[in-house]
């Protein structure tokens, strides 16, 4: 493409060094469809005519049939998908092919065709999120009335409903779905036109040809254009999100499913086996996706690294951003799927979470709250259930074993009706506030959630 200029072929080093078609041919539908917008523009400004255009537009539709079937050869030597598809091009149709570059650079069109790419890697993964949060809304319904230990620092605090503790994780994965959203809506301008850097002197109708693409409008800074991979970190650093609150998720699978916890048990479709350890059933699934995550903040800080020594405008480092960015689109996209699955197959172990809930140490703080109803303040009442606690550990004696007159010793606040509130029903019911596990708020958040996601 540039050989007027030079005396020597590209070294054979150099070309397999410098080449990005082996990653980028995934690009071909996005370039194409940048290019028929291409020939419009030029069809508008008059530089080629109505049977030119219709020649390029008719090739470059015979190319990518080829290219979905598997019938089309990429070669090193054209370097990227760019000059892959545009040779073949002239090579077919001859002189209009050659025309199609007017007015533009690769810089341009690969901006154009990543972003492109991107919009809809992001509305794919987003309708992968709400798969995933359907499923776990389904489980919360599955859950019924199973109640588990609340932790925190991994320590037994308060009790919940087991569907409020699933339901934690559908609320960010929405977050993670808006957040998406946001980017694409953000990086949703094109960039065609821009040039190599500074536009051209022939002039384009940008905006004819944004709409062409379905952008929302065109970026307004020709070197700003070309050089911009803000999407394309945005994106990454969503996705990356996403995976962390995917691995905590595998977290609580791997711990849940563990013989200590047992809450709950995965299908046999969604575990492994050991080759050696016959009675082995393991969380794989859950473990790969917490590693995966590692992946995902990987490309992240690739991508920021990779731009942050650029001086303006197109550099050709940022051929880079594209294996870490397609990386991440395909493993988020896996991970959600993989683990919709799972959760669907994923069941509560109704025996072993109503053994752990009858910790009746759970309920030290609905003591300590009774306290404060009967006019006691909050930090004394901390103390005297703290010193509570340690009699009951001491005696080996239950809170609901505690004779009155023994409560009545360490405060004349408390009466008969304190045992009311020793009931892991009545104290769930309790925490009715906005956002507490009351077992009528759990079924609020799941019908809300199941319209938002219906
Ligand atoms: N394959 C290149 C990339 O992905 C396309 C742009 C090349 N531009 C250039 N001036 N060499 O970045």
């Amino acid at each position: 493409m540039w050989k007027g200029r030079f005396s020597q072929p590209t070294s054979q080093l150099v070309q397999s060094y410098g080449e990005s078609v082996s990653f980028d041919w995934r690009l071909y539908a996005h370039d194409i469809r940048g290019s028929i917008a291409q020939s419009k523009g030029l069809l508008k400004a008059g530089i080629i005519t109505a049977d030119e255009q219709a020649a390029i537009e008719k090739g470059l539709l015979e190319i990518r049939h080829e290219i979905e079937t598997g019938n089309f050869e990429f070669k090193e030597s054209l370097e990227d998908v760019h000059m892959n598809i545009e040779s073949e091009l002239t090579r077919r149709i001859g002189p209009a092919g050659a025309k199609l570059h007017t007015a533009r650079s690769r810089n341009d069109q690969v901006a154009t065709d990543v972003r492109l790419y991107t919009r809809d890697a992001v509305d794919e993964i987003v309708a992968h999120i709400r798969g995933l949060q359907r499923a776990l809304v389904e489980a919360a319904v599955r859950s019924g009335s199973a109640v588990v230990p609340g932790y925190t620092h991994l320590q037994r605090g308060q009790p919940v409903l087991f569907a409020h503790h699933l339901l934690a994780y559908v609320e960010m994965l929405g977050r993670d779905a808006e957040r998406l959203g946001d980017a694409g809506r953000r990086l949703n301008v094109s960039p065609l036109g821009s040039g190599a850097l500074a536009g051209s002197t022939i002039i384009l109708d940008r905006e004819f040809m944004a709409r062409q693409l379905g952008f929302s409008g065109v970026t307004q800074n020709s070197m700003d254009a070309v050089s911009d991979r803000d999407f394309a970190a945005e994106v990454l650093f969503d996705i990356a999100l996403c995976g962390v609150h995917l691995s905590r998720l595998s977290e609580d699978v791997i711990l849940w499913c563990s013989a200590e916890f047992g809450f709950v048990t995965l299908s046999d479709a969604h575990t492994t086996g050991s080759s050696l350890m016959p009675q082995k059933k393991n969380p794989d699934v859950a473990e790969l996706t917490r590693g995966k995550s590692g992946r995902l903040i990987g490309n992240l800080m690739a991508l920021l690294t990779l731009l942050k020594g650029l001086p303006m405008t197109y550099n050709r480092d940022m051929q880079e951003d594209k294996e870490p960015l397609f990386d991440s689109i395909d493993t988020i996209k896996a991970a959600l799927a993989v683990f919709a699955e799972m959760i669907a197959g994923m069941e509560v172990n109704e025996a072993r979470t109503r053994a752990a809930t009858s910790d009746p140490m759970l309920l030290a703080t609905d003591l300590a709250d009774y306290l404060v109803n009967h006019g006691v303040p909050f930090r004394s009442a901390h103390e005297v259930i703290g010193k509570l606690v340690a009699h009951s550990i001491a005696e080996k004696v239950a809170f609901a074993d505690i004779p009155l007159a023994k409560y009545q010793e360490f405060s004349p606040a408390f009466a008969t009706d304190l045992f009311a509130c020793l009931n892991l029903e009545t104290a769930l019911a309790a925490r009715k506030g906005i956002g507490a596990p009351s077992p009528q708020n759990v079924a609020a958040q799941i019908e809300r959630w199941k319209g938002e996601l219906s």
